[in-house]
């Protein structure tokens, strides 16, 4: 089938987004298996371990109906989220500035669409493949002595230049002082089809309304571990833990499918708000943490890049990841 693209949103790589290409790449399986020992095989995600499921709604807007025919932009709808520290350590420091924060929801129209996204408070990913994220681990795997081999990371860094651009967006930020007070983003390059069968490349990303709450190094190490629950709590309260879900467009050239790379000027560019996201209660993490979020199930008229060997390895790597956690 032939998609029709919007036209200041027309190139090769945007058609290119949207047929599924499956490349040979390494094991999600064997990658978890990595990640596992490399956090010490607990029971917990190998990826943001330490976390909380809370319940809300998200409303669309107008903008999100006409840019895509999407379920979920026709009406509000109840909302399951995890929000979560990174890493594989379920007891890490909430001020901990080296690990990112993670946003996983569960945008669930009512049985006859669900769309579920699984952020980060970065706009770029650490790897752009899996058999990228294979050799990043194994470059970490302790030798004999127990120990990392700092020559072994050093060599695969030198050669794989861009898998520290992460690490450096997160230094250069200050340490979230909220889980709602961070903007996360999707990373990948998303599809929007509208009810004329229009496609359109984006990007999401979920900005808090109530702004950016940031700690000074100082303030981070005089908050107790496990802040970021106790802060939820209050801002549940006071009806002001929300998020809007923007978007901003491809531009013919842009690249859909590294997710180590944002766009030129991406941080520029004008955003469409498609909705806002409250936070209206805790909710038991059972709730979370009995199905996987999956970046594959989006409703009808909204799709990732199915090209990326990096997109399509995420929903296998968490099915292996849930049958060996709990
Ligand atoms: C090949 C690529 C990737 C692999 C193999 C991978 C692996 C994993 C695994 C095994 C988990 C635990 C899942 C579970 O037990 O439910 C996880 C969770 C997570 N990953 Fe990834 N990941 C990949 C890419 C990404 C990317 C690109 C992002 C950010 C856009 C991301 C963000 C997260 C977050 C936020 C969680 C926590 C999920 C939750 O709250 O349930 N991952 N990842």
């Amino acid at each position: 089938m032939k998609l029709k693209f919007a036209a200041f949103a027309l190139s090769s790589a945007l058609v290119a987004a949207s047929a599924p290409v499956f490349a040979q790449t390494a094991d999600p399986g064997k990658i978890v298996e990595i990640q596992r020992a490399l956090t010490g095989n607990q029971k917990a995600r190998p990826s943001g371990a330490k976390g909380q499921c809370f319940a809300g709604t998200f409303t669309p807007t107008a903008e999100a109906a006409a840019l895509s025919k999407s379920a979920i932009f026709a009406k509000t709808s109840p909302v399951v989220a995890r929000l979560s520290v990174g890493g594989g350590n379920p007891k890490v420091a909430d001020a901990t500035k080296t690990v990112n924060r993670g946003f996983s929801f569960r945008i669930d129209d009512g049985g006859r669409a669900e769309t579920e996204f699984v952020m980060v408070n970065a706009p770029i990913n650490f790897v752009k493949s899996p058999d990228q994220m294979l050799a990043f681990l194994q470059a970490r795997v302790p030798g004999a002595d127990g120990r990392p081999d700092a020559e072994k990371i050093r060599a695969f860094t030198e050669a794989n230049p861009e898998t520290t651009a992460q690490g450096r967006y997160l230094a250069s930020k200050p340490v979230p002082g909220s889980w709602v007070g961070v903007n996360y983003w999707g990373i990948h390059g998303y599809t929007l089809t509208d009810a004329a069968g229009v496609n359109r490349l984006v990007k999401f990303k979920m900005v808090p309304v109530g702004g950016e709450v940031g700690l000074t190094d100082a303030e981070a190490a005089a908050k107790p571990a496990d802040f970021l629950v106790d802060d939820m709590k209050a801002r549940i309260a006071a009806n002001t833990a929300a998020f809007d879900m923007v978007v901003v467009f491809g531009r013919p050239g842009d690249e859909a499918t590294n997710a180590t790379q944002q766009w030129p000027d991406e941080e520029q560019r004008p955003t469409t708000r498609l909705g806002r996201m409250n936070f209206t209660a805790l909710a038991k993490n059972e709730a979370c943490d009995e199905r996987i979020f999956d970046p594959l199930n989006l409703a009808d008229g909204i799709a990732g890049p199915t090209n990326d060997p990096l997109f399509t390895a995420r929903q296998p790597a968490y099915a292996v990841s849930i049958s060996q956690r709990n």
